[in-house]
């Protein structure tokens, strides 16, 4: 902590409990320790990594700040400080959770305090006032809710209430989730809450009321709805959502309209339902991910308790985040079409960085989870939960089908897969997919380690000098098939495929590419990389959609004159090889005293 205070010009103010260093305020040493005191360390990291209990009463597990496969990360609970022996991290629950979440100090603090339920003193009266004010929509939102919640349960709600249970929702599921009704008129909840002096600026900062332009006039922003409210983890209602409803409903009006961002809610920081679904996704350890509120609420109706919602938008890190020490794994529920599928490659990487297993349940075509679950029931619905396929899986399950076509589209498969693993930053994590993804594509795993553009830079950066320096260390067989990347990559390389090749070609798995690139350029002309078929041999599927992977970018040219020294390059590695191999015949002939033989070799060699 005293890293973050320079610690001897501290003066702790004897009216609130901050701490005055230069300038700056700052917490007081003495919350912070009580903070830290409050928060036990062994359960805080328990959402990270598995520890367990060593005689001594210290804990032990794998580093959640590194990765290792022994564990050398330590926590004394006496001092309720922890160490990494692998990667030297140390420090109080404060330092831990910076590093873990990525976190400042005073973010890391506030989040521990507020865990803790300890209220941190204000920094100024700006802060003050925002307190305030974070209060007074917390309380209108209350209010709110307590409004529209009567409103569906009076006469005037009957039809409204006759919808919803339409929909299959039981009476309890509209308690425990709270569904109201926003009456027809324009005025109802603004005149009900101002009545209780509330200002109008609140409404519209809550996000409740709607100013008509250029007037002093308001209006509320729910009408002629059903309420739907969003709870924060504490079941404390920080927006809403209003959903038409009735056949009276306006055709054009959008379906659903939502609160807008505010101090106390922002869109994809929150999973709907999780305040409800806690404890069955705890119990079981799991986690259905649904996208609407009604897939929900059905599912929920239907006894399918462990339900969130994304509530529309595509599932972020924040939200996935929140079930991070709750759940192992998470079921993504989608529509069987194929946003569903587009958002489920969005949601591995997040997946991933959340530690979370992914499953996909993919519902039958033109379904959703609402119609199906009411169609079929909740045993049919965990019968497809059982089925669900491995997230990763699901994501190669188109690379599964390209094996056996073609090479493009075995590389757009790969390119595509790239740029998911691009996007997760920790590099064992990645590398753990990229292996498995790379075993059931049957290809080497590093072309799926370099993105397209680093492949790039990495091997053809810069001038063409560092390119044949580069051509000096490549592997023999290598350059082959960087050869043959090169006539696939660039057509103006293609009229250097003569049988000429063929004479020094290494007799190695690329060689069958050549000559089936010989043969398709004799009959047509041209070479057709995507025909050449793949699934016969593995290794040469590496070869070829590398190829049609490497988005790599100079002029003709340089594409020529790289071909072209390919060639040499591999021409004279050949004579190299051969060469050496006469040298070492010839050796072991002489050692043998067989004269005959070292003649016939000599003249081989020189012929
Ligand atoms: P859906 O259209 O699937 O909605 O959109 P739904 O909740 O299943 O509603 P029903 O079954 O038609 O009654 C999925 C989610 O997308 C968001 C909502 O969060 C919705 O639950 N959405 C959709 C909006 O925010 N606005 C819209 O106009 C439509
Ligand atoms: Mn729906």
């Amino acid at each position: 902590m005293s890293a973050f205070f320079g610690a001897s010009f501290f003066y702790e103010s004897p009216l609130t409990d901050l701490a005055f260093v230069g300038e700056n305020v700052r917490y007081s040493e003495t919350i912070i320790s009580d903070v830290c005191r409050a928060t036990d360390l062994v359960g805080l990291v328990s959402g990270y990594t598995k520890l367990t209990r060593n005689n001594d009463g210290s804990w032990t597990g794998l580093c959640p700040l590194h990765n290792e496969k022994t564990p050398s990360f330590r926590i004394n609970t006496q001092k309720n400080v922890f160490h990494c022996f692998g990667c030297g991290k140390g420090g109080s629950p404060i330092t831990f959770l910076m590093a873990a979440n990525q976190l400042n100090f005073v973010d890391a603090l506030k989040d521990l305090a507020e865990r803790a339920g300890i209220e941190l003193p204000s920094f100024s009266r700006e802060e003050e006032s925002q307190k305030a004010n974070r209060a007074g929509i917390l309380e209108v939102h209350r209010l709110a809710q307590d409004y529209f919640y009567a409103n569906l349960r009076a006469k005037s709600g009957v039809a409204a209430y006759d919808y919803l249970r339409e929909r299959g929702m039981s009476r309890q599921v509209l308690e425990d989730f709270g569904f109201g009704l926003a009456p027809d008129g324009w005025r109802g909840l603004l005149d009900h809450l101002k009545a209780k002096g509330f200002s109008e600026s609140l409404l519209l900062e809550a996000g409740l009321i709607k100013r008509k332009e250029n007037t002093d006039k308001y209006y509320d922003v729910f009408r002629n709805r059903v309420m739907i409210p969003v709870m924060d983890a504490g079941k404390k209602v920080v927006a809403f959502a209003g959903r038409v409803y009735g056949e009276g409903a306006d055709p054009s009006a959008p379906k659903y309209i939502n609160s807008p961002k505010t101090v106390v809610y922002e869109k994809g920081r929150l999973l709907y339902g999780l305040s409800q679904a806690r404890v069955h996704i705890r119990s079981g350890e799991m986690a259905f991910i649904v996208e609407g509120y009604f897939d929900l609420i059905a599912l929920v109706s239907a006894g399918v308790k462990p339900v969130v919602a994304s509530m529309g938008t595509a599932l972020t890190q924040p939200q996935v985040d929140l079930l991070r020490g709750l759940a192992k794994g998470v079921h993504l529920v989608f529509d069987g079409d194929s946003a569903g599928e587009k958002a489920s490659k969005r949601a591995l990487p997040l997946l991933y960085n959340a530690g979370l297993d992914g499953r996909v349940i993919r519902l039958p075509q033109a379904h959703d989870p609402d119609s199906f679950v009411r169609q079929f029931g909740p045993d049919a619905f965990y019968d497809l939960a059982d089925k669900a396929m491995d997230i990763a899986d699901f994501l190669f399950g188109s690379a599964m089908a390209m094996r056996s076509t073609t090479l493009s589209g075995q590389s757009r498969v790969i390119s595509d897969v790239q740029e998911i693993l691009s996007q997760i930053p920790d590099a064992a994590k990645g590398q753990h997919l990229r292996n498995q993804l790379a075993d059931k594509l049957k290809i080497s795993a590093e072309l799926l380690t370099l993105s397209p553009i680093e492949a790039n830079r990495s091997m053809f950066e810069g001038a063409e000098r560092t390119n044949k320096n580069r051509l000096q260390e490549m592997d023999y067989n290598n350059l082959a098939a960087w050869f043959l990347q090169q006539v696939v990559t660039y057509p103006e390389c293609r009229d250097f495929l003569t049988d000429d090749l063929l004479e020094f070609w290494p007799q190695d798995r690329t060689r069958a590419v050549l000559e089936g690139f010989l043969d398709q350029k004799k009959e047509r002309g041209d070479i057709f990389p995507e025909e050449i078929r793949l699934e016969e041999d593995p290794a040469m599927s590496e070869v070829v959609s590398k190829a049609l992977t490497d988005k790599r970018k100079y002029n003709s040219q340089d594409s020529r004159s790289m071909a072209k020294d390919l060639i040499k390059k591999i021409s004279s590695l050949t004579a190299q090889k051969v060469n050496e191999d006469y040298t070492k015949a010839i050796k072991e002939a002489e050692a043998n005293g067989d004269t005959e033989t070292v003649l016939k070799l000599l003249a081989a060699k020189m012929g």
